[in-house]
């Protein structure tokens, strides 16, 4: 079936159209790096599918009814209906965005020393347990190490490992166990309800409390839904809810899956969390009803929540990214598979084997993208998970040199994708031409969104 997305488009928006000087002076002007370059300097911009999406002509009308009343307002209680009958928890709290749900809950959950286990922890997640002086340890299953390997469910947490860590002398320090569906961190990957019971199980057993990171819960449904035997007639909803039902609570990040531009929730189910959850919300982030948003988000986010789960959008979408990964594949730049749905994952490391990690290859392509094609990326390689010196020089690398092109949701057409396959196929073309690229500003915190860069021309 072709990609035929569900929707028609009733409100646009000019792309900037930008020459290849104007770019080459743009990145140049920034050190080299995309976070500094403004909106009107890009032209597909694929930095990231949080808070980009395009809203729903119901989701501006519900907005435009919202109730903005501090205590109490009715456009809380129909969020609460919406989060309540999809995840079922019992107490919910509405925050400004998902690294605001993490502050709040692990700051509740978490005590100095402790442990945090996950399939991987995305950045702000690993940030939030890092800073309550806490260890945050990935154990992602054994598929997920090999990029081209289409195994269906490479975003699983490793069974094995988790069993014998609970039931390990560690088994004190070990504060929370957190399932993040799908795995950003992790090339975009599904996690199998399989998974998710047998991991849920094993907490219970250890008495460790289980938590979802469910920012992309819908697509993780639509996989579970096509690949994993028995879930062929589930709705995506239904799985969703069956997901939320085998935890203890989650965060979540709803400028992902909640389709809009801010917002994210805390939902647990045991009281006394949920009371002291609430207080740090009203300390930090703002009173229970409303937790930093605005009515009109509020009002934004139940309908979102209910156009997500639809089977024909996620259907779309599914297609939508996949087709983004055959024009890669079809350009001769490998992907790692299977595509994810929020976004696919570049292989830099093998399209540019004349760079050495010391030269920031995946950076290298991001760049490229944005040089040739005014295409923003993010690099997900040795520039961000590296170990440097003061210098900026490498010391070591992750095993990977990956560049992530994010698909916003119900925003770029089959013919934005299709450009998107022209660049890269011109940069393939010549992939020994991409040159490399060697820092000159290192910042001691957050490398990636503020060091300066500049390209090695020898
Ligand atoms: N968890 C996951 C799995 C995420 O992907 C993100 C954000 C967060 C938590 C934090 O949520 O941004 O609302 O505070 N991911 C974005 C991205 C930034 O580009 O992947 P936030």
């Amino acid at each position: 079936m072709p990609i035929m997305e569900p929707y028609r488009i009733k409100v646009v928006e000019p792309i900037p159209i930008t020459t290849p000087e104007d770019r080459r002076r743009w990145l140049a002007a920034t050190g080299y790096n995309q976070f500094s370059l403004r909106s009107e300097q890009v032209t597909i911009d694929l930095l990231t599918d949080s808070g980009t999406g395009a809203l729903s002509a119901a989701q501006t009308a519900a907005a435009a009814s919202a109730d903005e009343t501090y205590a109490g307002a009715r456009s809380f209680y129909r969020f609460r209906e919406v989060v309540s009958d999809l995840t079922g928890y019992q107490h919910i709290l509405p925050v400004h965005q998902g690294r605001a749900a993490e502050r709040i809950l692990f700051g509740c959950v978490l005590r100095k020393g402790m442990i945090s286990i996950s399939n991987t922890h995305f950045d702000t997640t690993r940030a939030n347990v890092e800073l309550l002086g806490c260890v945050a340890l990935d154990i992602p299953c054994e598929e997920a190490a090999d990029l081209d390997s289409t195994e269906p469910f490479k975003g699983n947490i490793d069974l094995a490992r988790l069993g014998q860590l609970l039931s390990g002398p560690e088994r004190p320090r070990i504060g929370q166990v957190l399932m993040t569906i799908t795995n950003n961190g992790g090339g975009g990957q599904p996690v199998s309800m399989a998974n998710i019971e047998a991991a849920s199980q094993l907490c219970r057993e250890h008495g460790v409390p289980f938590f979802l990171d469910a920012a992309r819960f819908a697509e993780n449904a639509w996989w579970v839904t096509r690949r994993e035997p028995g879930y062929a007639d589930w709705t995506p909803r239904r799985v969703a809810q069956r997901a939320f039902a085998l935890a203890d609570g989650c965060v979540a990040s709803l400028k992902k899956d909640g389709i809009v531009h801010m917002g994210g929730l805390v939902a647990v189910n045991d009281p006394e969390l949920a009371e002291q959850c609430e207080m740090m919300c009203t300390a930090t982030e703002g009173f229970r009803t409303y937790g930093g948003l605005a009515g009109r988000d509020l009002e934004m986010l139940a309908q979102g929540l209910i156009e997500v789960t639809d089977p024909q959008y996620l259907r779309a979408r599914a297609d939508a990214t996949r087709y983004l990964g055959d024009l890669a594949k079809s350009a001769g730049v490998s992907i790692v598979e299977p595509a994810g749905i929020h976004a696919i994952y570049l292989n830099a490391k093998r399209l540019l084997p004349h760079l050495s990690a010391a030269q920031f290859p995946g950076h290298a392509l991001a760049c490229e993208l944005y040089l040739q094609g005014g295409i923003r990326c993010v690099e997900l390689g040795s520039l961000y998970l590296g170990t440097l010196d003061e210098q900026g020089r490498l010391q070591s690398g992750p095993p990977f040199e990956l560049v992530r092109l994010a698909v916003p949701r119900r925003v770029y057409t089959q013919s934005h994708l299709e450009y998107v396959g022209e660049v890269l196929e011109e940069i393939a073309k010549q992939p020994e031409r991409v040159p490399g690229y060697r820092m000159t500003h290192v910042p001691k915190l957050l490398r990636h969104f503020n060091c300066r860069l500049e390209q090695i021309r020898d």
